[in-house]
């Protein structure tokens, strides 16, 4: 599947509701933050833009769960999202999602899948 995916990170570098993993994608032309998070044993990436004002979400870098390890969270004005669908339950946003990308985990990496390879 060479040229096909693109690696982010060893499996190993997400933990369960710990910091996620920032890296960029290309939309329109333009390169644009993202990330990814490991929860409930699997892996979850979204462009790093909130749902109420696309600015990132998190304040520290990779920080992106709140303190339960639960839920991520946009530290400018706490719009609170399920981690495995991206939906926003609680805040200025809610009822608004996350832009989701393809990730998958395989032979201990994970990958972006070819639609969402960015050229940078
Ligand atoms: S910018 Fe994220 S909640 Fe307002």
């Amino acid at each position: 599947m060479a040229g096909t995916e693109r690696l982010i990170c060893p499996g190993s570098a997400l933990i369960e509701g710990g910091n996620g993993l920032r890296f960029s994608v290309l939309r329109d032309g333009k390169s644009v933050p993202a990330f990814a998070i490991r929860y409930d044993g699997c892996v979850y990436a979204y462009l790093n833009q909130c749902a109420h004002i696309p600015v990132e979400l998190d304040w520290t870098e990779g920080e992106f769960f709140d303190s339960s390890g639960l839920y991520l969270i946009c530290t400018t004005h706490g719009a609170t999202y399920e981690p495995a669908t991206g939906h926003c339950i609680l805040g200025p946003c809610k009822g608004r999602q996350l832009t989701a990308l393809g990730v998958y985990e395989r032979d201990g990496s994970i990958y972006l899948t070819q639609s969402e390879i960015a050229n940078d």
